[in-house]
């Protein structure tokens, strides 16, 4: 990589109508992250420190991630949508004058990798003026041809409708990633005009301007998959599956588990440690870390929660953000967590809702117990003290403190605090009546 001051121009003015959605075609996601925000971060991650992202007049949306977003990126807007190359003057302030790395970059290419684009960033350095992205397409229709001389050199690039029959049967095509000495980029975009059959202003025509002037063009190669744009709702499922398939492979790479890997549904944000094991149908939704040794049981889902060393989560269960599971805890079947943490070794396995509640070490949670932590206007919390136990099909009505190594008898409804190691019991004492259904069955006459 060379340290040579590098801007990316992301293109997101597309309408996007095809989505057929009140959201904007950008914000639409992959592995739980929007499609711009996967482009911005993977043109930091090759080193294009400073970024520029145009837009169409009025998508909000798009400018609310970017102004979210970490790091100063300027938003340009391009007033009619009159090619790709008037999209890219759009950001003209930003790229008079800026004398290094320029690459171009659409918003609703997700796939794409790091890696490939440093490719580009190589290429400049290596003395090249112009590089194009390009790919061997299966099936080349609707994409620009490479056009290259017998020795290989690229000298133009022709969009599919302006292209002749022979030049349609090229198979090399142009990704849309194309990257400039910023030098020479504004002096090749003013020359381009809008004489083709689309009358739009082609970036593309920069290669053709580019070898006219003596300046040299390349081209570097990618996978097809790595370009797949996202203009539809099918595409963007096929960019989810890719997406799914690279996470679900650098996690066993990295020492997971994996039982049934194609059921496993990872967030690219989902940290995992080595030797975690996660059985089938599990979903992981953002922010979830899971730590060394942790297991994930089958049909559980999980989002903005931590699991520690060696917690076992599931089968069934449900963690939401916050919460906290400690080492060694067990979380299990129709368990549902929420901005709660369990310390090392405390236990909830069977039927509970633990919300907005702190659980001391060991603590021994019975099936049915349900944090009531919603009084129809604010939330309250539970404190549940180390080594506590919770007798099973207890309600726990927050604000409320059950103290350390304290009991609570099943099916209490607890509003007050408890002391450390006392018992509470608040449901009505048992009544026994001897004999009674044998009598009332012989009153009946089934006594049988
Ligand atoms: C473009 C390339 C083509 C390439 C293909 C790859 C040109 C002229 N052609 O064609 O060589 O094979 O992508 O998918 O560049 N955009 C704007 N403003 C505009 C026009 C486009 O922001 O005025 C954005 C769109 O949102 C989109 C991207 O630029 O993200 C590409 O535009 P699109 O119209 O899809 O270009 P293609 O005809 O597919
Ligand atoms: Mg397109």
């Amino acid at each position: 990589m060379t340290d040579r001051p590098s801007l990316a121009v992301i293109l997101a003015a597309g309408k996007g109508t095809r989505m057929k959605s009140a959201r904007e075609k950008v914000l639409h996601e992959v592995a739980g992250t929007a499609m711009l925000a996967h482009v911005i971060a993977n043109a930091q991650a090759a080193g294009f420190a400073r970024k520029a992202v145009v837009l169409a007049p009025g998508m909000k949306q798009a400018r609310a991630l970017v102004e979210a977003e970490a790091g100063d990126i300027e938003v340009f807007t391009q007033s009619e949508q009159l090619g790709t190359a008037d999209a890219v003057l759009a950001a003209r302030s930003a790229i008079e004058n800026f004398d290094g790395d320029v690459i171009v970059l659409y918003a609703d290419t997700p796939l794409l990798r790091a890696e490939t684009l440093v490719k580009l960033k190589d290429a400049l350095a290596g003395g090249a003026d112009v590089v194009v992205l390009g790919f061997e397409a299966a099936d080349p229709s609707g994409y620009g041809r490479l056009i290259e001389t017998a020795q290989g050199a690229l000298v133009a690039i022709r969009e599919d409708k302006d292209a002749s029959t022979s030049e349609r049967a090229i198979n090399l095509c142009n990704s849309g990633v194309m990257a400039f000495k910023g030098a020479h980029l504004l002096g090749l975009l003013e020359k381009i005009g809008s004489d083709n059959a689309k009358g739009e202003f082609y970036l593309t025509d920069a290669v053709g301007l580019a070898h006219e002037q003596g300046l040299q063009p390349v081209a570097v190669r990618c996978e097809e998959a790595e370009t797949l744009g996202v203009n539809s709702r099918a595409e963007l499922a096929r960019a989810e599956a890719i997406m799914q398939e690279r996470l679900r492979s650098a996690a066993m790479a990295g020492g997971a588990t994996l039982v049934a890997p194609e059921t496993v549904y990872l967030s690219c944000d989902t940290r995992i440690g080595r030797d975690v094991l996660i059985e089938p149908h599990v979903v992981i939704g953002t922010g979830v870390d899971l730590a060394e040794g942790a297991t994930v049981r089958a049909f559980s889902h999980l989002e903005g929660a931590r699991v520690g060393e060696g917690a076992v989560v599931g089968p069934y269960a449900r963690l939401r953000p916050g919460a906290e599971i400690g080492a060694g805890a067990r979380i299990g079947n129709f368990v549902e967590v929420k901005n709660a943490t369990f310390e090392e070794g405390a236990k909830a396995n069977h039927l509970s809702y633990i919300g907005d509640a702190h659980v001391g070490v060991r603590a021994n949670i019975g099936a049915g117990t349900i944090t009531c932590n919603y009084d129809g206007f604010d939330k309250h919390r539970t404190e549940i003290g180390e080594g506590a136990f919770i007798g099973s099909n207890s309600a726990l009505v927050a604000p409320v403190t059950i103290g350390k190594g304290a009991y609570v008898g099943s099916g209490s409804t607890i509003t007050k605090n408890v002391a450390d190691d006392a018992l509470a019991v608040t449901r009505a004492t048992q009544e026994v009546r001897e004999g009674w259904a044998a009598k009332v069955r012989k009153r009946r006459n089934r006594d049988t």
